[in-house]
């Protein structure tokens, strides 16, 4: 019989393959029966970046506590052969990895977080967030609303001059896209002393609902997110007892958020045509659009979900430069 993965999987390089297979294996293992994550196992695989006092790729980096009680810290991001009467945009970068799994120094995101500081140029701000089962809704939400509060209240040492907190991005990918969203919601009803969130780059957002999706049924065994894997991640990351029609997962379903009145960036959607949460997106951007917001989608046709971590792939760079494009756009309309 002919192999049917031409279906659930675009073809992918060998080295994307590879490390694929090591990232499923490796969340299956770490995965307690009692629905727990072993954190020292994962932590003797984790691949990790330090920082990088010395510039690499134009780009210096340092990590910034906000609140140690709650482990609560960003990785900063500074471009530094741009000349310092350039004003640079502020993006606040939310990973991904189900709301369970990731850091801001995992090697991986750490290494896209350079690339988007370098190419766009901008300062780019990863939020370390608390992760579930450890800590469940809202905890991953208010960290990321308090980061904000944080960085408008705080003068940091070492912060760019340059750094214009009134151009603010909120961008994020799969979990760090849903928190970016409900972020973005929340800065909209208040009234920040210096910070302005401008726009947002929402890319493979991670969302979900108890009814399948077509797209998640055709997917279903596909690359890294599978209904099994992501029916789990909503039940650790979910209070007790709630489903997924939660508004913080089906947020376009009836218990959603109204935010008609709410003040919203502008927003780009980014979507992978092998990614089985592809129909739950392009129903986040037309009802971002039914609430009258400014919202452009993205398609790529090719993409498996976190096609942008792998720089192999022709998509990672058509990303980084659709996501400059976006804030040149955002920011020219905006700027003094
Ligand atoms: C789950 O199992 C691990 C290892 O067996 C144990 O250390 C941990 O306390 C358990 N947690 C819960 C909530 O049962
Ligand atoms: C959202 O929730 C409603 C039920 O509350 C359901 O009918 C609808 O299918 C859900 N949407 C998705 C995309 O799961």
């Amino acid at each position: 019989m002919p192999k049917k993965t031409s279906t659930v999987s675009p073809v992918l390089p060998w080295k994307t393959r590879i490390l694929l297979s090591f990232v499923t294996v490796g969340m299956y293992l770490v995965r307690r029966r009692n629905g727990t994550i072993n954190r020292r196992l994962l932590n003797m695989f984790y691949l990790k970046n330090p920082t990088t006092n010395k510039p690499q790729q134009g780009i210096k980096t340092t990590d910034i506590t906000i609140d140690s009680t709650r482990n609560l810290w960003f990785r900063l991001f500074i471009p530094t052969i741009i000349s310092s009467d350039v004003v640079l945009p502020v993006i606040i970068f939310f990973h991904g990895g189900g709301f369970a799994f990731l850091n801001p120094d995992f090697k991986y995101y750490d290494n896209v977080c350079r690339g988007i500081a370098c190419n766009t140029p901008a300062v780019v701000i990863s939020i370390n967030y608390r992760l579930s089962p450890e800590h469940r809704l809202p905890s991953q939400y208010d960290d990321g609303f308090d980061s904000l509060k944080f960085l408008d209240e705080t003068e940091l040492d070492g912060f760019p001059a340059n750094a214009d907190l009134s151009m603010c991005f909120l961008a994020g990918d799969s979990a760090g896209a849903n928190l970016a969203h409900n972020v973005a919601y929340r800065a909209g009803e208040v009234e920040f002393r210096r910070l302005k969130v401008i726009g947002q780059i929402s890319i493979q957002p991670f969302f979900g609902g108890e009814e399948r999706t077509a797209s998640e049924i055709r997917l279903a065994n596909g690359v890294l997110v599978t209904l099994k894997r992501t029916d789990w991640l909503w039940k650790v990351f979910l209070p007790e007892g709630e489903n997924r029609d939660h508004e913080a997962v089906n947020v376009t379903g009836p218990r959603a958020v109204d935010i008609r009145g709410v003040k919203y960036p502008e927003t780009m959607v980014v979507v992978g045509g092998f990614d089985p949460l592809q129909d739950r997106q392009r129903e986040f951007y037309d009802w971002l659009k039914r609430s009258g917001k400014e919202v452009k989608l993205i398609e790529y046709p090719n993409a498996i979900h976190a096609f942008y971590l792998f720089p192999e792939l022709p998509e990672a760079s058509q990303f980084m430069q659709e996501a400059k494009d976006f804030v040149h756009h955002v920011s020219a309309k905006f700027s003094k």
